[in-house]
């Protein structure tokens, strides 16, 4: 039997791009059993599979679960993300993201598990020297939190040494956006990402945006980012566990689309999207951000067969579309 005929365990299934990874692979006929402890998750996210509430570190459920599902491969969410709250609490992240991690590729190994698919971020690469960013750019982490995407990597790849397991590692650059049909996007109360945060200032109407910097080298001196909508990356996720049902090696693979939009950029696409412009002020740069980056998504085409298809339009219209919904839905 194929690896691709088993179960999916999604951890972080109940969270932004994990909900949007279980819709894609259930839409591709994928069975799914999600694993979260709902800490930042929601319930009401998970669509169409079943949800287990608990921790990655608890290798007996880890166990357990792949046993009673049926579980063939898996796609690793389960983390903590905030690089401003890594850089305070350095322990929460160590534990959970690395020390949970080790835990989750034990309990997939005893159970005869050997494909994982894991949720890495481009902040691996810290501050890139050359734009487009490629894989075998340096990694050169600048916050605890990329710090433990980076360790994570690696131990996926001695794991990889000492066991039959195999993993693809997938660089996301600047997750965005919502589903088309409204039904799940992202939960903007804690983020302070640039996105969810320009939603805010356009729908709440009781703040303005602070833009960090209009004094970078850049052609409307703000930084760049390579924005990529969720369902691009949800595809990404399927096609890697394509890459690995059929004998694919570890690898690493950057997602983004490989074009390079500006922090006003995303700005003029919100107020296109939103009939309004949306309330600003140019504040001082933010320390750490990297003036431009944006990925070369060649290896990611090669690889994996996967292209981005969604363009910043579609990004901005989804996420105002969302978060329009929620609030008139009083949430
Ligand atoms: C984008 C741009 C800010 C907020 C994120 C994740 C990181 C990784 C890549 C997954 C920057 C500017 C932002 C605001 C602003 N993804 N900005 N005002 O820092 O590129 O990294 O995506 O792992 O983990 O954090 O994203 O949205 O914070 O910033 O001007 O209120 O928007 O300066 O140029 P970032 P971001």
């Amino acid at each position: 039997m194929s690896t691709l005929d088993g179960t999916v365990l999604v951890t972080g299934g109940a969270g932004y791009i994990g909900s949007h990874t279980v819709r894609a692979l259930r839409e591709a006929g994928r069975d799914v059993v999600v694993l979260d402890s709902l800490e930042l998750g929601r319930r009401e996210a998970v669509i169409d599979a079943p949800l287990v509430v608990g921790e990655i570190a608890d290798k007996d459920l880890g166990s357990a679960t792949c046993n009673e599902h049926g579980v063939t491969q898996v796609v690793h969410f389960a983390a903590y993300k905030s690089v401003g709250e890594s850089m305070g609490s350095p322990g929460k992240y160590w534990r959970n993201n690395v020390a949970g991690t080790a835990e989750l590729a034990e309990a997939c190994i005893a159970t005869g598990v050997h494909d994982i698919v894991f949720s890495s971020s481009c902040s691996v690469y810290g501050t890139p020297e050359i734009v487009p960013v490629t894989e075998d750019a340096a990694i050169d982490p600048e916050s605890i939190y990329a710090e433990s995407k980076a360790m994570v990597e690696r131990i996926l790849y001695w794991y990889g040494q000492t066991s039959e397991l195999r993993s693809v590692s997938l660089r996301y650059f600047n997750a965005a956006g919502a589903s088309f049909d409204t039904r799940i996007g992202e939960d903007w109360t804690y983020s302070i990402n640039l996105v969810p945060l320009a939603m805010k200032a356009v729908l709440l109407k009781d703040r303005r945006l602070q833009v960090f910097g209009d004094d970078y080298d850049t052609p409307d001196g703000t930084c760049i980012r390579d924005y990529i909508h969720v369902n691009d990356l949800a595809a990404a996720h399927v096609k890697a566990l394509d890459y690995l049902g059929n004998g694919g090696e570890t690898v690493a693979v950057n997602l983004g689309t490989g074009i390079g939009s500006s922090v006003l950029d995303v700005l003029n696409a919100t107020a296109e999207a939103a009939g309004e412009e949306v309330p600003y002020d140019m504040a001082p740069r933010r320390a750490g951000d990297p003036v431009s980056t944006f990925a070369d998504p060649s290896f990611a085409e090669a690889t994996l067969g996967w292209k981005a298809k969604h363009d910043l339009t579609e990004i901005v219209q989804t996420a105002y579309t969302w978060h329009k919904s929620q609030l008139d839905d009083g949430r």
